[in-house]
């Protein structure tokens, strides 16, 4: 896992809980938290963290794991701004994950894993995102798609209705979108 994502979660979790929150995180989950944005780090890391946090806040590792994606989205628009300014809308972007987004990601991250998407994009309404994550982090799939909505001020709702760890090859979501009242 790129050091990114780890620097992300330091910044949520310094933002939603304050700064002497992330020590105290590492120090439950055991890990020393130098973390470099290009470095790649073990996977077994988030999942200490991850289930660390989800002991110290009572709640279980999925919710953390959504929480943590839909806050790191902004993050990441606030970073990258010219990755989001050619697209109108977050439907537009999310349309744009595969063949725009996550390949610029992999020329700023080398050796990045990146989760391909399906999408079924016929209806205005809903859009259909299948998702198949190598990690199999689709909580925090769900969380980015429901953070892309906050810098287009639009309002999200997104059900899961197949996950891989329900036993489906893949996750699905259905995601609904509308302008901000
Ligand atoms: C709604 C939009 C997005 C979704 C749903 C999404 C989803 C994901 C998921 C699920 C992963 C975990 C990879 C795995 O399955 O193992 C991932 C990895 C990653 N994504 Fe995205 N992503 C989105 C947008 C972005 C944006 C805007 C950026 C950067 C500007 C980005 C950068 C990355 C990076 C650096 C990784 C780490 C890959 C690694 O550690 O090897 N993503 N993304």
């Amino acid at each position: 896992m790129k050091g990114v994502v780890f620097n992300l979660l330091e910044e949520f979790v310094r933002r939603a809980h304050g700064e002497h929150a992330w020590e105290a995180l590492l120090a439950r989950a055991g890990v020393d938290g130098a973390y470099t944005s290009l470095g790649n780090y073990a996977d077994a890391d988030l999942g200490a963290l991850v289930t660390a946090a989800s002991e110290m806040l009572g709640q279980p590792p999925p919710t953390i794991v959504r929480a943590f994606g839909r806050a790191a989205l902004p993050l990441l628009a606030e970073k990258y701004p010219n990755f989001f300014r050619p697209f109108p809308s977050t439907r537009s972007f999310l349309l744009a994950l595969n063949d725009i987004i996550h390949p610029e990601v992999n020329k700023l991250y080398r050796g990045a894993e990146t989760p391909t998407f399906q999408f079924d994009a016929s209806s205005p309404d809903v859009l259909v995102m299948g998702c198949t994550s190598a990690r199999r982090l689709c909580q925090f799939a769900q969380g980015l798609i429901e953070g892309a909505a906050a810098p287009y001020r639009e309002d999200v709702t997104s059900d899961e209705t197949l996950c891989m760890h329900r036993g489906n090859a893949r996750c699905e979501f259905r995601i609904a979108l509308r302008s901000a009242s």
